[in-house]
């Protein structure tokens, strides 16, 4: 296991080129599934999650390989698959889920392990099981895997109401719908940039879908979908923990291949902490000049706040000018971070969904854990601020979110090194 060592104090002055979206990019292979031949997927990351990705479509029965330097993956997928996701790979990596939809839809039945609760909160699946269950399939929960049989005929599309804008329940539902039989609307669907990815992919390769990038998607049924050559949708995750970078040391960042409108709200928070942002024809630039004003947050399904960015807006408050209130709506768990945060000296209160956060003029540095891949990257820009040195430990979390994250840092000024974490013999 390694960990970062980050001397702190740098401001980070740069270019930096973001990869394509992690959170499309799987569930893009996952999509591959839904048609015979051989797809092919562009600006795919190169992160362990989508090894794993590469593997379970292997059990399936698919062939995968993928090209690290040009950061694209083939799959070859045959005319009949299999249909069990194993416990041992949906463990390391949830997003495994999203074979769901695409098997039960090409055969009829799917075997997936339960991934379980994470460490960011419990994760249940039940609106994709309802919703699949509304189609007319059978859903058990038997010896730790969720088993789903389509009725004989095949799914069936019916009007499917979530509960709460779900990405992955509205993922699983549209694989499902694009192959059933009839119309399948799914309401207060999740509108995510990546599910508008999804979506075109499914496009191209013959799916009827009205309604792409709102919340009521109208899936009529094909019989039949071609594989097709797709390039993932850049990743705005990524592009926005660079835009805090930037923010937090007092830094001067142009970001390449990122789409400013998929970080309005985060963007439009930057600028009122005092950051100026400018945007380019393939990005933005960054630049801030002072201490940053503290800002609120409150996170929400797109087009609001994306939760995938909160700890990093939590590491930029704690050395803010004022106090901010963060508020998590989507991961009840995500706060637990924040015990790390405090051990570089910030200030943060949490009572259940809020955080209250207190701007110190000045963190030092200590050991950390990165407890998941947001949380350790606020941890790293907390770090890079910190006085003194900042150990961050369990950067295997990191490395599952961004693509060596601590070289790009590296060339944008910062004093950061990988090391290989002591063991106890
Ligand atoms: C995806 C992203 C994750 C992001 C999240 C919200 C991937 C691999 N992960 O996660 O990075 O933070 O979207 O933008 O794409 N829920 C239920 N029942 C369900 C489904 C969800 O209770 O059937 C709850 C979850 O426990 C959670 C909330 O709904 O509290 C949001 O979950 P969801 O939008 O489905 O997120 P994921 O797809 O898991």
């Amino acid at each position: 296991m390694d960990v970062f060592r980050i001397q702190g104090g740098a401001r980070l002055v740069g270019e930096v080129h973001v990869t394509g979206a992690k959170n499309s990019s799987l569930k893009l292979m996952a999509v591959a599934l839904l048609a015979p031949g051989k797809t092919i997927i562009h600006a795919v990351p190169n992160i362990l999650d989508v090894t794993i990705m590469a593997e379970l479509l292997r059990r399936l029965g698919c062939s995968v390989s993928y090209d690290a330097d040009t950061e694209t993956v083939e799959i070859e997928v045959p005319e009949t698959i299999e249909h069990r996701a194993d416990y041992d790979l949906v463990r390391r990596m949830r997003a495994s889920i999203a074979v769901l939809g695409p098997l039960v839809a090409r055969t009829g039945a799917a075997d997936v392990a339960l991934p379980g609760g994470d460490a960011i909160g419990s994760r249940g699946l039940d609106m994709h099981t309802a919703g699949l269950e509304r189609m007319g399939a059978t859903v058990a929960n038997e010896h730790g895997y969720l088993v789903v049989h389509a009725p004989d005929g095949g799914l069936v599309g019916t009007h499917v109401y979530l509960d709460f804008p779900s990405v992955g329940a509205t993922e699983t539902l549209l694989m499902a719908a694009v192959t059933a039989n009839g119309v399948t609307v799914i309401d207060n669907a999740a509108r995510e940039p990546e599910i508008v990815d999804i979506c075109s992919m499914l496009l191209d390769m013959g799916a009827q879908i009205d309604g792409v990038g709102t919340s009521l998607l109208t899936v009529t049924g094909v019989s039949s979908l071609q594989a097709v050559e797709h390039t993932t949708v850049a990743d705005r995750i990524v592009a926005g923990t660079w835009a805090v970078a930037a923010a937090i040391t007092g830094g001067d960042i142009t970001v390449h291949n990122a789409n400013s409108e998929h970080l309005s709200i985060a963007l439009e928070k930057l600028v009122t902490s005092g950051a100026e942002v400018e945007t380019i024809s393939d990005g933005f630039r960054i630049q801030m000049n002072k201490r940053p004003t503290a800002i609120d947050v409150v996170t929400l399904p797109y087009p609001g706040f994306p939760t995938d960015l909160q700890p990093q807006f939590i590491a930029l408050n704690s050395i803010a000018e004022g106090s901010a209130m963060v508020t998590e709506n989507l991961f009840e768990a995500r706060f637990r971070f924040v015990q790390e945060l405090s051990r570089l000296g910030a200030e943060v209160r949490t009572d259940g969904h809020h955080a209250l956060i207190r701007g110190r003029s000045q963190l030092s540095g200590a050991p950390v854990e990165a407890t998941d891949i947001r949380a350790g990257a606020g941890l790293v820009l907390a770090g890079l601020v910190a006085e003194g040195e900042t150990t961050v430990h369990a950067v295997e979390h990191i490395d599952r979110g961004y693509v060596a994250f601590e070289k790009q840092l590296s060339a944008l000024g910062a004093n950061i090194v990988r090391k290989s974490s002591p063991t106890l013999s």
